[in-house]
């Protein structure tokens, strides 16, 4: 069992972990719980080391990992806005494997540089609350200052606390209040980490 939890979990190997609670947790079979107590583990251990890729991923598997998580987003046509993504944007991944576990699509074709605007992010629900969400924001603005972008923006949901509040850690502040959502940006220049 403990090798089938290490294998489906790779991403984790090597990392002090108590594997029996982690047993406990997987019996209880919420996917949620085992990323909880996960990222506590992690985050006593310090910060957490992920790999994320910056590589341009096919349509179907863009479509494959919104119609997979697609409670985690508001879009409505994922055919149209997968094919968008995949043509205009610049794409962040994390893999457990070969699973896709958290993704975000950037675009960062303002003529004159002025702000690069992040389109998507989303972690799967089992691997949230780990820091792959910081990870992907962290990955996004160092791209961005390498490429000389001045800022980077994103427009959220009012009500999606979570996000705005790890948005918030990473520097981006509200410039506009839409009628359901928020504009919010990031001057990168001096990125906080
Ligand atoms: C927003 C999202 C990408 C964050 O990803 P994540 O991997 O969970 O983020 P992180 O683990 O890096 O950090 C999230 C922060 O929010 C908090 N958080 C994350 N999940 C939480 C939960 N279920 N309950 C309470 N707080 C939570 C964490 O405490 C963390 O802050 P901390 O480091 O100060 O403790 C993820 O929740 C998600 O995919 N949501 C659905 C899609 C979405 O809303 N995308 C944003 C659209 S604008």
């Amino acid at each position: 069992m403990v090798r089938a939890i290490s294998y489906k979990y790779k991403w984790l190997r090597g990392l002090d972990v108590n594997w029996n609670k982690l047993y406990q947790l997987c019996l209880q079979g919420d996917g949620r719980k085992v990323g909880e107590w996960f990222g506590n583990c992690v985050k006593k251990g310090g910060s957490m080391s992920v790999k994320v890729e910056q590589k341009q991923i096919p349509v179907d598997e863009i479509k494959h990992y919104l119609m997979v998580n697609k409670s985690l987003t508001s879009i409505n046509n994922i055919s149209e806005f997968s094919k968008k993504i995949c043509e205009k944007a610049v794409h962040f991944c994390i893999y457990d494997g070969g699973i896709l576990m958290g993704f975000m699509a950037c675009y960062f074709n303002h003529p004159a540089k002025l702000f690069g605007f992040i389109t998507t992010i989303s972690v799967g629900k089992s691997y949230q609350n780990i820091g792959l969400g910081g990870s992907l924001l962290k990955a996004s603005i160092e791209y961005a200052v390498k490429n000389k972008f001045e800022k980077l923006r994103l427009e959220v949901n009012v009500d999606n606390l979570i996000a705005i509040r790890l948005y918030e850690k990473f520097g981006f502040a509200k410039i506009e209040t839409l009628k359901n959502s928020l504009i919010l940006e990031t001057v990168i220049k001096n990125p906080m980490f």
